[in-house]
């Protein structure tokens, strides 16, 4: 799967982003190593702590599919630089992206920068290494 596929269905993704109070839309896909594309969008809610980010989104379907194994990761949002995920994200990456997994991180305007998962988060949580 082309990093253009999987960037054209993360921008498609992200103009169904669910997200009237930031007005900040952001749009994810992942393609699993059994070479199957997932995407996600950010969808917000009244009670702002509920709101789920794009790439949680895409990552999730794609587990709850049965899928376990990731290769890809692409997030897009409309910023100057590319798009940096949140905190949760990165910690729900971690729990199952290894350091294999490239990470694409971009804007509309077409800058995009390659990451992982321990660039993102360095030293993070594992109830395995406690
Ligand atoms: N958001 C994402 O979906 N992904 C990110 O990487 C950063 C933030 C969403 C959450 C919320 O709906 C909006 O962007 C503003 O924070």
């Amino acid at each position: 799967m082309t990093l253009e596929l999987l960037l054209e269905a993360a921008k498609e993704a992200r103009e169904k982003a669910y997200a009237p109070y930031s007005n900040f839309k952001v749009g994810a896909s992942v393609e699993t190593k059994s070479g199957k594309m997932f995407t996600g969008c950010n969808i917000e809610n009244s009670s702002y702590s509920l709101t789920c980010c794009a790439e949680r989104v895409a990552i999730f379907k794609a587990l709850s599919s049965g899928e376990r194994d990731f290769r890809t990761l692409v997030v897009v949002g409309d910023v100057k630089g590319p798009i940096s995920p949140c905190g949760a994200c990165r910690q729900v990456m971690s729990e199952f992206f290894d350091d294999d997994v490239k990470i694409y991180l971009a804007n509309l305007q077409g800058d995009i920068t390659e990451t992982t998962i321990s660039e993102l988060l360095p030293r993070s949580f594992s109830l395995d290494e406690q």
